[in-house]
Parts: structure tokens; sequence; C-alpha cells
């Protein structure tokens, strides 16, 4: 059993909130020591514990359950007249539910079938590339929104994410579902246990998360609703879901909408074994990627020191690893006080390769400006030695084109890396392949072996090392910017009821101080104010965040 499972262990805390014992001294860890820690909490989602209460993602009822949700899915690919599979969640898991979509879709437009996925995340697209936080706490946007994108539908089956069991735009679907079963099958997916989801009230609603998840969780003995919510250990940074919740999510997505696919254009029937399988497939990619600990440590290091000496980092990534790429770089600012400019992501094709429901985005504004042309056009000219280039690539991609950006990179930096995956039934590496690496200071090249029987070909398991390089890469370079403090965010936004709650808990946590002293103090750092006026101490959670989410930094001397 961990440290984390006891009873005792921060028991006032859901498993998503929790401090991760591996990582107590993660900030003041080597970039090397650091990529071993995330390399121990990843292993985690994997662990397989007998004797305590948490469910895990290899246990048989969540297998079950997998299966089931698994044979819903196929039933509406091969009835897919008037029926939609909607994935839906806030921040990360929205930008997860997108990719999700998108990448299903796409296996069905080449096979000339229905398109049947669609995504919804919290305060729409532009949320897919900036921090968008307030709309996770609203359940009547989410509930809004959900039935718009279910227009005339007549079966759904609705798979709302939420790692924390936390967001009130996610409650406020499933509560819709419930309300509507001839139509919709509400599955929820996240990552504590049904008692530890969030039972706060949520402002004009008589339901909480809490009550929500219970409902289904009743409703799933009658298979009615299902709930996919095995415990995958505390995340490194605490409360940073988009690490460890974010690989599980895209895990247990990839495994059902996989399986679903094999049944209906295969003819291979949902089995547990195949779902077993295609998990153990990843709980190896995690193996794989973190063999090259010391290459993953040597671009942290790298990443850290051009965050330190004011520079960027930018990743230029091809097809689906370059929209990980775009995630990844989304969650710096809400997660650690980042400017868009600190880490960013950039997309060959733009928002052609991103293929969003609402389209290109850049006249929103210079964030927004994600292809490689922005990236020639408007960061290559300033680009100098204090700042790191990533490209992120495979043998599927145009290697003539990785290697002329690389050069025209390598002209401003010498600091250029390259994170490379590629099958052994093609591991002699081409000219430029060696040109490529002869640019670059480092190169992470992933060679991947052996069969891959669940889905035929590795690209689940590239993508997979991806996201974990790049979430090492830029939690990495934060914690060396100073960023962290043990294995807590400190410089997070205050932009919702969670990281409210989530920010009142580190205070007491650094401070030692009563609950009601730390949102005191809180609150006066928030309003710039020594002195609570009654019209502050009256207002609610709400009206705090909007006045937070407009202060650039919560800075205050506390006496
Ligand atoms: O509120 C911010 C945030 O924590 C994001 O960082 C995260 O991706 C999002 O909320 C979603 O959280 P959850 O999946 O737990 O609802």
């Amino acid at each position: 059993m961990d440290e984390w499972e006891s009873p005792d262990y921060e028991p006032s805390l859901p498993v998503s909130e929790k401090s991760n014992p591996f990582t107590r001294d993660i900030d003041r860890a080597s970039p090397s020591g650091i990529v071993g820690m995330l390399e121990a909490c990843d292993a985690q989602m994997f662990r397989q514990d007998r004797g305590t209460n948490y469910q895990r993602l290899f246990d048989e009822q969540v297998v079950t359950t997998l299966t089931e949700v698994a044979k819903r899915v196929e039933l509406i690919l091969k009835d897919p007249q008037d029926s939609l599979v909607v994935l839906s969640g806030c921040g990360t898991s929205g930008r997860l539910a997108f990719f999700m979509a998108s990448r299903f879709n796409e296996a069905l437009k080449q096979l000339n079938r229905t398109l049947v996925y669609s995504y919804i995340i919290a305060g729409g697209d532009s949320a897919l590339l900036s921090s968008q936080e307030a709309p996770e706490d609203d359940p009547e946007l989410g509930m809004l929104s959900l039935q718009k994108v279910c227009e005339a539908k007549k079966k759904v089956l609705f798979i709302g994410v939420s790692c924390g069991l936390s967001a009130p735009f996610v409650a406020g679907q499933l509560d819709f579902c419930l309300q509507h079963p001839e139509v919709y099958t509400p599955v929820l997916l996240g990552f504590n246990p049904t008692h530890q989801a969030r039972d706060e009230p949520i402002p004009g609603c008589i339901f909480t998360f809490h009550s929500v998840a219970q409902r289904l969780q009743e409703l799933s003995q009658r298979r009615k609703a299902f709930l996919i919510n095995p415990a995958v250990g505390p995340e490194a940074i605490s409360g940073s879901s988009r690490m460890k919740g974010g690989s599980a999510t895209k895990i247990v997505l990839e495994v059902v909408l996989s399986a679903a696919h094999a049944a209906a254009f295969s003819h291979k029937s949902v089995a547990s074994e195949c779902i077993l399988q295609h998990m153990r497939e990843y709980e190896r990619a995690v193996e794989v990627t973190y063999q090259q600990k010391e290459g993953i440590a040597a671009v942290v290091e790298a990443a850290g020191r051009s965050l330190l000496n004011e520079g960027s980092v930018c990743y230029l990534g091809w097809g689906p690893m370059a929209i990980l790429g775009l995630i990844d770089a989304s969650e710096c600012n809400p997660t650690f006080g980042a400017d868009y400019t600190d880490i960013r992501g950039f997309i060959r094709g733009g928002y052609k390769d991103l293929n969003n429901n609402e389209g290109p985005l850049s006249s929103l504004g210079p964030e927004f400006c994600i292809g490689h042309e922005d990236f020639l056009q408007h960061v290559l000219p300033g680009l100098a030695d204090k700042d790191t280039v990533l490209l992120i690539y495979s043998q599927s991609d145009d290697l003539h084109e990785v290697l002329n950006l690389g050069r025209r990179v390598r002209e401003k930096t010498p600091n250029l890396h390259a994170v490379h995956h590629r099958t052994d039934s093609d591991s002699a590496e081409t000219p430029q392949q060696i040109s490529i690496n002869e640019l670059c200071s480092s190169t992470l090249d992933f060679l991947w072996c052996g069969s891959t029987p669940a889905t035929g070909n590795f690209l689940h398991q590239w993508e997979l090392s991806t996201k974990l390089v790049l979430n090492a890469v830029s939690t990495g370079a934060h914690i060396l910017k100073g960023k962290v403090y043990r294995n807590h965010m400190i410089d997070l936004q205050v932009t919702n009821s969670k990281l409210y709650r989530r920010a009142t808990r580190l205070l007491q946590t650094l401070s030692g101080r009563a609950e009601s002293e730390c949102e005191e103090a809180l609150l006066k750092a928030i309003y710039g104010a020594d002195k609570l006026m009654k019209d502050i101490i009256s207002s609610d959670i709400t009206a705090h965040t909007q006045v937070a989410r407009n202060a650039k930094k919560v800075r205050r001397r506390f006496r």
C-alpha cells in the first residue's frame, strides 16, 4: 500500500487534491531527480493494490464497466442515425475531449462512416488554447451547451470528464442527462471514489457534484448510467490534474473507443481481455518513455534555464503530437501563473490541422496564432540563445519539413531539441533523420518494438509518451523557475471556486493557521485591502473569483 492510500493520509482531501509523498521535495530536486519523481507518480496509475478501499485501473469492476461502455458506443457506431457520442469537460479534460472526438471522427472518415463524436469544452474553442476557468463553475452553461450539441438526436451517450469529480459545468450536464433518460445515457469519468466527489453547494442548484455522482452510482447497478472512477494516485504537483488525470483520461477513452471501433468494423467483439491488453500497452508506453529519463532531464534543464533567463520554450509539432503540445502549453498559465509567451505550442498547418468546431481563432490575439507559419513570422525573428525549441514529430511526418524548420531555428539558437517516434520496422535512420539529429543538442529518439495487438499500431503509445515528456518539460521547467513550493503550485490563479478553495487550503498548509483566517488573508490579497468591508464579506465566491481574475498577480505582504 502506498502512503497516500492510508485512511490517515490527508483524510479531508480527495485523491486528486492530496499531495503526493513521492514529490515532497520536488522543488529542490535536480532535473533528473524531478523526472525520476514523475516516473514514480506515473507508475502509480497502473498499480494493482490489494487491501485498500481504492478501485484501480486494472480492477475487474473497472474493466467490466469499460467493456459495457464500449458496447454502448459500438451500438451507436452500427446505427448512427440520430445518435451521438458526446465527450465533455473543462480545462484539460475538455481539451482531451476535443482531441479524442477529432481523432475518432477522423478514423470514421477514413472508413467512410457517419461521424458520431462531438466535443464540448467549457468556455468554447478558445479554451482549447487558453485558460478559461470561470465557465467550469457554470452548470447551466454546461447543460445548455449539451442541449445545443444534441438537438434533434434520439440517442446520446454522454461522457462527462471531471478528474476531480468536481466541475459544476459537468455536473449540470450529467443532471440534465438524468432528467432525460429516454435520450441520454450518462457516463462519468474521473479519478476519485464517489464518496470523495465534491459536495460543495452549487449556487442556484439543488444538486452537488456528489449528489449527481451518487445518483449515477445507483443507476449504474441497472446499467442506465456508468461511473468510471479508478484512483490513479495524487498528482505530482498537488491538484494538477492535467498530468495523471489527463493521461488516465486519454487511456480510458482510447481503450473504450478503440474497442468499440474494432467491434463495429472489424467484427472483434468487445471483450474485457482486449481492454486489459490495451491498457497494458499503455503501461509499457510509460515504461519505455522513462527509459529515456536522462534525455528528458536534459530538455527539462534547457527549458528551465530558458524560463529563468526570461526566454521562452516553443514546441513545434506535427499532427496529433502537435495538438498535445498546444494542450500542454495552454495549462501553464493557470498552473504556474505563466505568460502565454513562456511556453508556446505550434502545429504545422495551424487551424486547418487543428480542425476545431469554431475554425480559426487567430483574430482573438497573438496567443491564438498557432501555425508554423505564425512561428516563422512572429517568433523566429526574435528567437535567441536563451530560448529553447522542441521539435515533436514521428516517422509518419515529412522529414524534409522538419529538417528545414530545424535549420531555420538553429540559425537563431543552439538550444534545439527533438522528440521523435519510430517503429522497429523503420529502424534504419534516414539521411534527413541523421541531419535533424546533428542539428539538435539532444534528441529523444523513441524506437517502439514488438507488437500492439490491441490497435495494430503504436500511435496511442506515441501520443501518451509525448504527453508525458511535455508534461515533464513544462512542469520541470517551472519547478526550476521557482513556481512550485514543496509539491504545491504557488503562483496559481484563483479564477474559479475549486481554485479558490485550493488557494485557501494552501495558505492553511503553509501557515498552520485556521481556515477562516486563511480565507480572510486570501480575500485581503484579492481585493488589495487591509480591512475587509461588509460588501466583500457578504459577496459569494463567484464575485471573489471575478475580481481575482482581473488581478495580474495576487501580491501582498502578510502580517
Ligand atoms: O480549474 C482548473 C483546472 O484544474 C484545470 O487545470 C483542469 O484541467 C480543469 O480544472 C478540469 O478539472 P477536472 O477534470 O477535475 O474537472
